[in-house]
């Protein structure tokens, strides 16, 4: 089926099921997915029955679409966001396409949402990196060898040849800088490298990647940031770094340390969100139901 009949189907289920209008789509990576705790009036809907949607594999990916809305805790009156949160996401090494990999990221644009915030697990590359930092992205490096936007263009979604020059929006950045200041959480910053995955990487691919100017590797978020840029929706990435990559030491990597160290990095990560998400432009809706 055409994807944008295929998105439709998968929005108009969404919609029929629950009262939110998102102005916010978040997508939690592995081991990341507890935010979903601090979040209100919540409607929560398996992956498997969404329309058109897949499930994840991957252990630590729990495969539900949770819509509801947030506040910030430390000033529960002020207008609060109505969010979109898919807990769990698709990769490339599961053996989907990129066309499924950004199904639901395109999806939740579909929903209405102005800005999209990204979250994943990565590798340090940068060596003043530790684990469990938490980096903002800046910018990214697609070596996945495959694009979302590969094949005929629908004009009814964006351009042939979108512009990334800012695919991580400037203003978003800014607000979550400001809020990790405030919540003395350190925020690290650089560019994402995304690989297909699932090898880790060697220590030689390691030290090609810092020489091009990666700051850490992951095998996730390029595919959603490029779908979204074209849709127009704001795009808006932060890393969890829950190891050093592959030869930065002398350590051999497995997915049960990557899962540990998320949960470290999740403390810092959830009391980055309750700050910074409520202080986003254009999220917010007033009291009244308005868009601001
Ligand atoms: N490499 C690639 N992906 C990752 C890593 C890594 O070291 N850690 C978490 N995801």
């Amino acid at each position: 089926m055409h994807l944008q009949k295929r998105l439709v189907e998968a929005a108009r289920f969404i919609e029929n099921n629950s009262p939110i209008k998102p102005r916010l789509g978040i997508v939690l990576g592995s081991g990341l997915g507890s935010y979903v705790d601090h979040v209100k009036n919540t409607v929560s809907i398996p992956y498997d029955q969404i329309p058109n949607f897949l499930a994840p594999s991957v252990e630590g990916h729990e495969g539900r679409l949770v819509l509801g809305t947030v506040t910030n805790p430390k000033s529960p009156n002020s207008p609060a966001v109505p969010v979109a949160i898919l807990q769990g996401r698709l990769h490339l090494y599961e053996g989907h396409s990129m066309d499924q990999v950004a199904f639901p990221t395109r999806t939740l644009c579909m929903l209405g949402i102005d800005t999209l915030l990204l979250t994943n697990a990565a590798g340090g590359i940068n060596p003043s990196f530790r684990e469990a930092d938490l980096m903002l992205i800046n910018d990214h490096i697609n070596l996945m060898g495959d694009n979302p936007l590969r094949g005929p263009n629908l004009k009814e979604l964006g351009p042939r040849f979108p512009d990334l020059t800012e695919a991580y929006n400037k203003e978003c950045q800014e607000v979550l800088r400001q809020a990790a200041a405030r919540v003395n959480v350190t925020l690290r910053e650089g560019v994402y490298v995304a690989l297909s995955g699932p090898t880790y990487e060697t220590p030689a691919e390691v030290r090609m990647l810092r020489a091009m100017g990666a700051d850490a590797v992951g095998m996730s978020t390029v595919p959603e940031t490029i779908a979204a840029n074209h849709l127009g929706v704001r795009v808006a990435a932060i890393s969890c770094i829950t190891n050093l990559a592959a030869g930065i030491t002398s350590q051999k990597l497995t997915h049960a340390e990557v899962m540990t160290n998320a949960g470290r990095a999740v403390t810092k990560l959830l009391s980055l969100l309750d700050e910074a998400i409520p202080a986003l432009p254009h999220v917010q809706v007033q009291k009244s139901g308005d868009k601001p």
